[in-house]
């Protein structure tokens, strides 16, 4: 079949729907190089601009910058008030360049694509049906990771979603024994550590470079009541004496979520707290289509969930979008619980279960 069989409209359009996705990787390219050189942070408060003003903010070069900034004033994410002029404004600079203090913030989830080599082994699960790690991601993707994710445990975990839970903060500020499995590199659990230093925390990653990270952020912020352990879920003492066991977007990239539960009800004190914080999800492709973004989603389960999901010969697979709220259910129901209920929190990616023996 030849083009000239086809519509020529339709033709046009979908070639115009395939173009655009390649003028996001290039757009996405642009913020994450935004984010690095400091260029939206240059630009936040500062009113309009010239990319010569820029420049001399950055000590960057002027002609570099120039295009970057058409660039980005071309995909809409500065302004462009007169010819030669740019600015950021209050509500871009929250989403590009105000990482500590805006719940919106995204830019540092721009990550500037993928190492080559990294790409070829996802190709290779495809034929293996093995994927990679997170380990095997490299050290980059787990501090890019942390910058994607920590937002939202920085900004709100003490202040929303830890006072949502029933009974957790007093317990908390009174001293009590804080488990996060897939812990990554340990931003949920240093806020924990921080702002309740009567409490003794440990995180468990099996992803070396993870632990590694969250072991210097701990040291940089001076906590003595956290440590972190090199060891999966299924790891984990048996001991029952944990008051809140964390699970933060970790257990659809778990190979056996199910082993995980398991361990969590052995870890448990028989009146303690697990928050499972996974990706919001219905089960129902057709309904999570309603999602603008869902493509998004199953671009971080090829890459990333998905892989971790099945690095094991008997990984179950969920992969990012596979632990909606019947998987919760059924999962914390087999492995010994008997209440769960879900809680939003107003955050749009996730669900959060808080769950109790
Ligand atoms: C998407 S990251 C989330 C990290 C962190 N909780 C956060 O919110 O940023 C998923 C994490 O799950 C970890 N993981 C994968 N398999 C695991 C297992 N069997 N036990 C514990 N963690 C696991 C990965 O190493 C990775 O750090």
């Amino acid at each position: 079949m030849s083009d000239t069989d086809l519509d020529p409209n339709e033709l046009k359009m979908f070639s115009f729907k395939v173009w655009s996705y390649k003028m996001g990787e290039q757009v996405a390219m642009l913020v994450h190089l935004g984010d690095r050189l400091g260029l939206y942070q240059a630009m936040a408060d500062k009113g309009p601009m010239t990319s010569q003003d820029v420049a001399d903010a950055t000590e960057l070069h002027e002609r570099f910058v120039r295009e970057w900034l058409m660039g980005q004033a071309a995909a809409g994410l500065i302004d462009h008030p007169e010819s030669g002029v740019f600015e950021l404004s209050e509500i871009q600079a929250a989403v590009l360049a105000a990482e500590d203090t805006s719940i919106n913030f995204s830019a540092g989830a721009f990550r500037g694509g993928f190492e080559p080599a990294l790409l070829d082994a996802i190709a290779d699960s495809f034929k293996t049906g093995i994927g990679i790690t997170y380990q095997q991601q490299g050290r980059a993707a787990a501090a890019g990771l942390a910058r994607m994710t920590g937002v939202r445990s920085r900004l709100e975990l003490t202040s929303v979603i830890l006072p949502g839970l029933d009974g957790v903060v007093a317990k908390l500020e009174a001293g009590a024994r804080v488990l996060d499995i897939g812990c990554g590199a340990g931003v949920t659990l240093a806020c924990i550590a921080e702002a309740y230093p009567n409490t003794t925390c440990v995180g468990y990653d099996p992803s070396a470079n993870a632990i590694e990270l969250a072991r210097d952020e701990a040291a940089q912020k001076g906590l003595d009541n956290c440590e972190f352990v090199v060891a999966g879920a299924e790891d984990i003492p048996a001991n029952a004496d944990f008051d809140l066991v964390l699970c933060f977007d970790c257990l659809h990239d778990m190979p056996r979520p199910d082993k995980a539960a398991t361990a969590i009800r052995r870890a448990i004190a028989d009146d303690g707290t697990w928050l499972i914080k996974d990706i919001r999800s219905t089960g129902d492709f057709e309904k999570d289509k309603r999602n603008p973004l869902l493509a998004l989603f199953y671009g971080f389960s090829v890459a990333s969930c998905l892989q971790s999901a099945m690095s094991e010969p008997d990984g179950l697979g969920l992969g990012t979008l596979g632990l909606h709220p019947e998987v919760a259910e059924n999962l914390v129901k087999d492995s010994g619980f008997s209440q769960i209920e879900t809680h939003d929190f107003d955050d749009a990616a996730n669900l959060y279960y808080e769950v109790r023996v």
